[in-house]
């Protein structure tokens, strides 16, 4: 590992999530304490079903925990009003979902622009802000084709281009290389690394696929619900 970035990103204490009732009930994520820092790459890796997508929509200010604390920026993001919660989504955390999440109605650049559009900016600005987020991932050619158009990793980049563009200091990537050839993902992930990662930045990927491992700063390992390893630095 590099030099160890100092300053907490996320910080998550005894963060709970269940879902069901009675007999039928699973703890999804079970009593997890996890930091992320500034400037680095964290894995977290464990079977289907551990609890990665919930630990992470807990982490992005998606789903509620049932107990527990989320800390970004000093703020108790679940303490937050409504509207700060949405700001806090919109403002600090580019969430990449599996599916991609994408419009299949819209261009590639007109999917690149939501969040701006929903910051309320004019729509020809966030437009080209679009188009300059697009050619950040290595699209900027594609940036008036329909999602139908794109090759699996092209889409990947359009969800990647379209979590950064408001420069969130927070990405969280869930399964980015799942629906994607291993050389792909792996080229997604150098990318995601080496454009995209700095010392104010903090990226945290779920993954259950070991080919990516290599691009881990630090790497979490999560089964039923808790983390069991962390390798490097303590978790
Ligand atoms: N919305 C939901 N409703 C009911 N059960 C859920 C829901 N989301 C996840 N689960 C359950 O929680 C457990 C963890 O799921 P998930 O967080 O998706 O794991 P992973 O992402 O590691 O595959 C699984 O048993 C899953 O079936
Ligand atoms: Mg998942």
């Amino acid at each position: 590992m590099s030099s160890a970035p100092a300053t907490e990103a996320i910080v998550a204490t005894g963060l709970t999530k269940g879902f069901g009732e009675g007999a039928a009930r699973t703890t999804a994520v079970n009593a997890v304490d996890l930091v992320a820092h500034f400037g680095e790459i964290l894995f977290i890796v464990g079977p289907s079903g551990s609890g990665k997508t919930t630990l992470l929509s807990l982490l992005s200010g998606i789903l509620r925990p049932d107990a527990g604390k989320v800390w970004v920026g000093g703020n108790d993001i679940w303490s937050l009003s409504k509207d700060d919660l949405a700001d806090f989504r919109l403002n600090t955390i580019g969430f990449v979902f599996q599916d991609y999440h994408l419009f299949p109605r819209l261009t590639s650049a007109e999917n690149v622009a939501i969040p701006l559009i929903l910051k309320h900016e004019d729509w020809n600005d966030a437009l080209a802000a679009a188009r300059e987020s697009l050619a950040i991932v290595g699209l900027k050619d594609r940036a008036e084709v329909l999602p139908v158009k794109l090759s699996g990793g092209e889409q990947q980049r359009v969800a990647i281009a379209r979590a950064i563009i408001g420069a969130p200091r927070i990405l969280v990537l869930d399964e980015p290389t799942a629906s994607l050839d291993g050389d792909t993902g792996r080229m997604i992930i150098a990318f995601v690394k080496q454009k995209i990662l700095d010392r104010n930045r903090c990226i945290v990927i779920v993954t259950h696929d070991a080919r990516i491992n290599e691009y881990a700063d630090r790497i979490v390992h999560m089964e039923d619900g808790r983390i069991v390893s962390a390798n490097g630095r303590h978790a």
